[in-house]
């Protein structure tokens, strides 16, 4: 990790986040990811030699702990704090949550007491409102939004309105467009469909757009759609 840090530094970025709350089995299996909160000293060394190896800052992302008889982030938290990260951000659901069940923001709460590095929350926030209201209960510096945001990048807006289908095709074109510049599109067309079909739920005639979406046989013509819609 610490020689991947010193590769990074030759190209253009902000920050170094460490991600130590994946769920997914196969990187479990290697002891990666969520992994990392049930082996803290290496999670430390590896916090520890990224630090020295870059002049970004580090951040870690992790879960509240390994499941629910181990809920160890604020410990967790202190590690990385005294490892050398510069802000934390805190899934509140354990790894045998998965994705499931609802986030438990008394646990960010508990970690942004134990640390003075500034703490992300996140978990189950659906709006502008929620995110304030994570903030007032627990204390946190700022929050991250995950699935809600998927198909409605509005999410992070005050005005909750629901936007009107010019607006969801404006944000959908651009979205299309920031994927032809970093992704080969043709090589993912059906992930691109995917989150194309997710800016028309809930929307009438939500079902009918989705077809046409799903139908699209290249990205031209998926990226067509949203000029003829
Ligand atoms: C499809 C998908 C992909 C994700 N990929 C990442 C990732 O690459 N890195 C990461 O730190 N979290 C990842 N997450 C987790 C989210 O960042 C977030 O922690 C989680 O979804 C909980 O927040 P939410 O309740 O707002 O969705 C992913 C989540 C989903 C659903």
């Amino acid at each position: 990790m610490g020689e991947a840090a010193a590769i990074l530094s030759e190209y253009p970025h902000d920050i170094i986040d460490l991600n130590m709350g994946c769920p997914v089995r196969k990187v479990i299996k290697k002891g990666a990811g969520a992994a990392l909160m049930q082996n803290p000293k290496l999670a430390a060394q590896i916090i520890a030699k990224v630090v020295a190896k870059t002049t970004r800052p580090v951040t870690v992302k992790f879960r509240s702990g390994w499941n629910h008889q181990n809920i160890t982030a604020p410990e967790f938290a202190k590690m990385a704090e005294a490892a050398g990260a510069q802000a934390l951000t805190i899934h509140a659901r354990t790894w045998s949550d998965g994705f499931s069940g609802q986030a438990d923001w008394q646990v960010i709460k508990q970690v942004k007491e134990a640390v003075a590095i500034p703490v992300i929350g996140n978990g189950d926030i659906k709006s502008y409102a929620d995110g304030l209201k994570m903030m007032r209960e627990t204390g946190c510096d700022g929050v991250m939004i995950g699935r809600a945001a998927l198909g409605a990048p509005w999410v992070f807006q005050p005005d909750q309105s629901h936007p009107a289908l010019a607006a969801r095709l404006f944000a959908l074109n651009n979205h299309l467009e920031l994927i032809a510049k970093f992704l080969e599109p043709e090589r993912c067309l059906g992930r691109t469909k995917n989150h194309a079909g997710r800016y028309f739920k809930g929307i009438s005639g939500g079902a009918a757009i989705r077809q046409q979406i799903y139908a699209a046989r290249s990205f031209q013509e998926l990226s067509s759609l949203t000029r003829t819609i």
